[in-house]
C-alpha cells in the first residue's frame, strides 16, 4: 500500500472557532483551539495531499508550510469555502462554527444603560449542510461535538448534512474535545459506527481519519 495514498488529492480543512461580532470590541465565540483541524491538515499533508486550511480564531498555530486563509465569522468561512469548493477532493469541517450570531452588528461600542439588555440572535448559515447539498465528487467529512446521545446525534448530523464520514467527540469525556492535545472520537458512515478510537493524541486520531478517507476515496474509484 502506498505511504502517500492522498497524493494528487486536494484537501480543504477548516479549523478553529468562528467569531460573531456584536460591536467593534465584543463578540460571541467558542473554545475551539484549532488543534484538531491542524492535526487533520498535517495528517493529510503527510499522506501526500495538497492541503489548504481555512481557519477561524485559534490559540494554536497552524502547521508550518500549509497555506491558510484566515476568516472571522461563519459567513466568512462559508464564502472562503465557496471559492475553493470546486477544486476540493476532500473537505474536512473540524471548525467549531457558531450556530447563531447577533442579528444586528453595531458600528459603535454599545453603551451601558439599563440593568438588563437582551441580544437578539439569528441562525448562521450551516456551512456543512450547504456543502452537503452542493456535493458532486467531493468526499465530505463532518465533525460533531456532543455532550450526550453521541451515536444518535452523530448519525442525525451525518444524514442531514450528507457527509461521507462523521467524526463525533463526546466533549464531556476527560481528554476529549475542545482545547486538549488528545481526543476520543468515533467515526460513522451512512451505515453506522465504523470505528470507535480510544483516547489518543489529536495527531494520531487525525491520521486514522485521513487514512480511512483515503481508503474510501480509492475504493470509490475502483
Ligand atoms: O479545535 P480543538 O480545540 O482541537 O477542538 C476540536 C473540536 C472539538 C472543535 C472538533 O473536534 C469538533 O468537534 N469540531 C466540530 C465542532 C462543532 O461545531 O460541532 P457541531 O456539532 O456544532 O457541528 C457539526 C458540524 O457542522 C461540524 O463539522 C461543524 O463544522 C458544522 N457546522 C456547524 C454549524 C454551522 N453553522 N456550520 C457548520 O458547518
Amino acid at each position: 500500500l502506498s505511504s502517500k495514498p492522498l497524493k494528487g488529492r486536494r484537501v480543504i480543512v477548516t479549523a478553529g472557532a468562528t467569531v460573531e461580532r456584536i460591536d467593534p470590541v465584543r463578540y460571541i465565540t467558542n473554545d475551539s483551539s484549532g488543534k484538531m483541524g491542524f492535526a487533520i491538515a498535517a495528517a493529510a499533508r503527510d499522506l501526500g495531499a495538497d492541503v489548504h486550511l481555512i481557519m477561524g480564531s485559534t490559540q494554536a498555530s497552524p502547521p508550518q508550510g500549509i497555506p491558510h486563509t484566515r476568516v472571522e465569522s461563519a459567513q466568512d468561512m462559508y464564502d472562503a469555502l465557496q471559492e475553493v469548493w470546486e477544486t476540493a477532493d476532500i473537505v474536512v469541517k473540524a471548525a467549531a462554527v457558531a450556530d447563531y450570531r447577533p442579528k444586528e452588528q453595531f458600528d459603535r461600542k454599545i453603551k451601558k444603560s439599563g440593568d438588563q439588555m437582551s441580544l437578539e440572535l439569528v441562525k448562521t448559515v450551516d456551512i456543512l449542510e450547504s456543502l452537503g447539498r452542493m456535493k458532486t465528487t467531493q468526499f465530505l467529512i463532518g465533525f460533531a461535538a456532543e455532550t450526550n446521545d453521541l451515536d444518535k446525534y452523530a448519525m442525525d448530523k451525518l444524514r442531514r448534512k450528507n457527509c461521507d464520514l462523521l467524526v463525533a467527540n463526546d466533549v464531556t469525556q476527560e481528554g476529549a474535545g475542545f482545547g486538549t492535545d488528545t481526543n476520543v472520537v468515533s467515526i460513522f458512515d451512512s451505515s453506522g459506527l465504523v470505528e470507535a478510537l480510544p483516547l489518543m493524541s489529536k495527531e494520531m486520531a487525525a491520521l486514522r481519519i485521513m487514512e480511512l478517507a483515503a481508503e474510501r476515496l480509492a475504493g470509490a474509484l475502483d
